[in-house]
């Protein structure tokens, strides 16, 4: 129904024409957006593969039996679980959408790794968000000829490329050099073997902290003349690198030894930092673990200064979305109404949420008693 006062136009009707047909098409185009970007995916455990010792993959599938949504390799779903969630990435391929493998291995004291590992069983239904996350490759800046540094179950990502490259046939060179504490820890290790074997464009090297008779090579961390051993120089090539957060800052260093500029490293987010108080904008002579009082969602409670606000308000029962819990993806986002909270240097805020109070409360941590608008 069109407003009565466009009848005094001439040509009214081909206006009001031309609108429905706009309409119609943006409900279409809307439709198709929602299908590719999701908000929530239902999912059902189809299998549960053992990888190693600490590591499962769960293979999830469209509860209702259909295709799902597309991604890219590298991309990441937020897996909602006992009040909360964390981000795991896909292990399989983009061009396989009949399923996800989310490969998920055992950290001592992680919440919901324990309670997938332990609680999740074929058939059990899974709530996710839709594939999230920047940490994919992007042929323009990246070129074709990547390293991708990899420790623990950092490798995941890793697997969701190289399977990409064999599925598609695609010109890519990827070499992985993978770290893990023993030989028995490596995850996908007879897979990546034989696709190493079998593409030319695919290399593979394994890096074990405790030498073991099978894997031949370099031992030890993931150094600089252990990346140069392996790779050779690795100028010109984009290196991506994930694993435990430890990896990070010391990747950095190896390869800013070996001349490599940051611009061409790119980290996947690893979660918030643990200690806050290292970071140089967090003030002095504030003692991170001194509790302080949030006041949100019509309650108030005493939580620890270095407790991210975003696990402190779920252990509350206040649950603002969240995806990537790094800082990244912005959708944790809360206003502090009053007192003063550190954000972390993960944040990527925009330039106007400083001056409005809008934090990521995933890397935010409160420093005064605090009210917050969640
Ligand atoms: S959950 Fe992504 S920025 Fe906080």
């Amino acid at each position: 129904m069109h407003h009565p006062i466009a009848q005094l136009f001439d040509g009214h009707e081909d206006i009001e024409a031309e609108i429905d047909r706009r309409e119609a098409q943006s409900v279409a185009r809307t439709a198709d957006v929602d299908a590719h970007h999701p908000r929530r995916l239902t999912l059902t455990v189809a299998e549960i593969i053992t990888e190693t010792a600490s590591t499962r993959t769960f293979r999830v599938r469209a509860a209702d039996g259909g295709p799902l949504p597309p991604f890219l390799a590298g991309q990441y779903v937020g897996v909602f679980a006992d009040g909360t969630s964390r981000p795991y990435a896909m292990a399989s391929s983009p061009a396989r959408l009949d399923h996800y493998d989310l490969t998920v291995r055992r950290v001592a004291t992680g919440r919901i790794s324990n309670h997938l590992i332990d609680t999740l069983a074929v058939g059990d239904g899974l709530t996710t968000t839709g594939p999230m996350g920047t940490f994919h490759h992007n042929p323009l800046f990246h070129g074709e000829d990547v390293v991708f540094l990899a420790g623990g179950s950092g490798v995941v990502p890793a697997m969701s490329m190289i399977r990409d490259i064999v599925d598609r046939g695609l010109p890519r060179r990827l070499h992985l050099i993978y770290g893990s504490r023993r030989a028995d820890d490596i995850i996908f290790r007879d897979e990546l073997d034989a696709i190493a074997a079998e593409h030319p464009g695919i290399r593979v090297d394994h890096v074990v902290l405790e030498p073991d008779p099978s894997v031949p090579g370099p031992t030890g961390l993931l150094t600089a003349e252990t990346i140069e051993a392996l790779a050779g120089p690795p100028a010109g090539r984009m290196v991506y690198v994930c694993g435990p957060q430890a990896l990070y800052p010391y990747a950095l260093e190896q390869l800013t030894r070996l001349g490599h500029p940051r611009r061409r490293i790119r980290f996947e987010a690893n979660g918030a930092p643990a200690h806050p108080e290292a970071q140089p904008h967090w003030p002095d002579g504030i003692d991170p673990a001194e509790e302080v009082t949030v006041t949100a969602g019509g309650t108030s409670f005493r939580t620890p200064r270095n407790r991210p606000l975003l696990d402190a308000l779920e252990d509350h029962g206040i649950r603002p979305e969240a995806a990537c819990r790094s800082g990244e993806c912005g959708l944790c986002v809360v206003r502090v109404v009053k007192g003063e909270v550190h954000t972390a240097e993960e944040a990527r805020l925009r330039l106007s949420d400083g001056p409005f109070g809008y934090t990521h409360s995933c890397v935010a941590y409160p420093l005064t008693d605090a009210e917050i608008d969640a």
